[in-house]
């Protein structure tokens, strides 16, 4: 079911200030009327989409979570206490590692025991890898921010028997010689792993494959990559994931269909529930995009660009109910974000960039649209959690910042398994040089204590929005939250001014059951209704 994006037609007031949402100086505010349906309940906005991507890349694992032990930086176990709390606060339902392209490339044998293999990282720099975060640190991590697994499995440079030994690792309970060596490296008990990731863009830096050749190998580990977890047998057991398309490039429709059509005919030895999907918001190829000091221009441009996520949902969704009309495979957007210019002075192989009020915007924006497809797209996953692309945080050795994207997350949590809702609205546009969009964004949901929740996006960084909100028969009564917004676009958190960019509390006014609401430009906001 499609929510939104019709309806009701904007009309101009003026000089409108409500609450405390609005910034000091009057502007024009044009008025958006948008009609929440309570009654009509749409799919779960499935908590996986706020989903994480912890690659071994750049500051990504090492010192961004991995400072070891023998760190000064305050740790439990060689694991950074400062992340780990800030990760809490977000709720990360799961986290896919090792990779992205190093999982393709990666041999956990290296990185388990006492006596760790030093390698390359020949994708990422390369740069020496010690190995020295591997599996059981890994678990130790999710466990410590109370996230579940999201393995990717090596099918480019591995084996099938390869990977079924690391899952013979992790989960099984009986006294394999696998299990014990698991025991005598500090877990006794056996690990959940709830997703399994088949290879990682295999059309690519997994292996170059043809869609056909892909399929073997996809039913290979499908069946032998097995979980032994007595837990996950029946209802919680684990999702294999099989990799899907990465943009908008012709040879990703035959990829999806040759994979989705061998997912019709599957037999009991196999079985996938989730088809990977890729894309980037890069505008062009490599990324030269800067990620700070950029103006309105850039701002539009990449907030356009973005948007074209939703014309690969709806092209991938449609292939998929082709050969699934259950919807039983889910749409995973594993890997997705703004991928700007490395900052200057950085080593290009490290991915680093900035991350900005823009950034933030964009997330929403893409949260938005996860929500809108929530029947089919029911995980996700933003590349990458730390010091890597569009990252929820940024350390430099002792020092952390979280990022405008970091609370846009935060903001967010409610949203994390409520169910959607019917929103009824014009956007109206926005319009800078040749670039159109949407002007305002709104989705809403009933969290799982029955409150109801609304995010709404206001895209126009020059001008506040008026929103009026009705509820059917429903009538409001008060309404409070947060807004995210800052001076410019490109405001930015860093270690020395951390605070530019971070949520203010905003009430709204209520009259006749009517929430009314004023949105400064280029802003934010989640409010609960009672
Ligand atoms: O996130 C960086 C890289 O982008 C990943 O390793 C790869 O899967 C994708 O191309």
């Amino acid at each position: 079911m499609r929510f939104g994006l019709r309806g009701t037609r904007a009309v101009i007031v003026g000089f409108v200030l409500v609450g405390s949402m609005v910034a000091a100086q009057p502007v024009l505010a044009q008025k958006v009327e948008i009609s929440v349906d309570a009654t009509k309940a749409g799919a779960k906005i499935n908590r996986n989409i706020f989903g994480q991507f912890a690659e071994h890349l750049g500051h990504g694992i090492y010192d961004g979570i991995w400072v070891g032990p023998d760190s000064k930086i305050p740790n439990t176990r060689g694991i950074r206490n400062d992340v780990v709390s800030a990760l809490k606060a977000i709720k990360v339902p799961n986290v896919r590692w090792p990779g992205g392209c190093f999982a393709d490339e990666y041999h956990w044998r290296k990185g388990i025991g006492p006596q760790r293999v030093v390698t390359l990282n020949p994708n990422w720099g390369g740069v020496m890898e010690p190995n020295t975060f591997g599996t059981n640190e890994f678990m130790d991590f999710l466990d410590q921010i109370g996230a579940e697994a999201y393995v990717s499995v090596n099918v480019g440079s591995g084996t099938p028997q390869e990977a079924a030994e690391w899952l013979e690792y992790l989960t099984t309970a009986q006294s394999t010689t696998l299990a014990k060596e698991r025991a005598a490296d500090g877990h006794p008990a056996p690990y959940k792993v709830d997703f399994l990731g088949i290879g990682n863009e295999s059309w690519d830096c997994g292996g170059n494959m043809t869609p056909d050749y892909y399929v073997s190998q996809l039913k290979i580990y499908s069946h032998f990559v097995r979980n032994f977890n007595p837990a996950q047998q029946e209802k919680q057991q684990m999702l294999k994931i099989a990799v899907g398309p990465g943009g908008d490039d012709p040879r990703f429709v035959d990829w999806t269909q040759t994979v989705m059509k061998a997912y019709q005919q599957h037999t009991w030895s196999w079985d996938i529930e989730g088809l990977s999907m890729h894309s980037y918001t890069v505008g062009k190829w490599p990324p030269s995009y800067a990620s700070m000091g950029f103006g309105e221009t850039e701002y539009a441009g990449i907030l356009k660009y973005t948007l074209e996520m939703e014309g690969l949902i709806d092209k991938y969704a449609a292939i998929m109910n082709q050969y699934d009309p259950q919807k039983k495979v889910a749409l995973v957007v594993d890997e997705w974000g703004a991928w700007y210019a490395p900052l200057p002075g950085t080593n290009p192989g490290f991915l680093v960039q900035q991350n900005s009020l823009r950034d933030a915007i964009l997330a929403a924006l893409n949260l938005n649209l996860f929500a809108r497809h929530a029947d089919r797209v029911r995980m996700a996953n933003i590349a990458q959690m730390i010091n890597v692309l569009q990252s929820m945080i940024m350390t430099d050795k002792e020092k952390m910042v979280l990022t405008p994207t970091y609370y846009i997350y935060k903001m967010y949590v409610p949203f994390q398994d409520a169910t959607s809702l019917q929103v009824t609205f014009d956007p109206g546009t926005y319009t800078h040089g040749d670039v159109t969009l949407p002007r305002v964004d709104v989705i809403a949901a009933k969290d799982t204590a029955g409150k109801l929740w609304l995010a709404i996006t206001n895209v126009n960084p020059n001008q506040a929005a008026e929103i009026e909100v009705s509820f059917g028969d429903t009538a409001a009564k008060s309404a409070l939250g947060d807004t995210l917004t800052a001076p410019k676009v490109d405001s930015v958190n860093t270690f020395d001014a951390p605070n530019t960019v971070v949520p203010k509390p905003v009430t709204a006014s209520v009259q006749g059951g009517k929430l009314t609401l004023n949105l400064e430009p280029k802003s934010v906001t989640v409010v609960s209704i009672e």
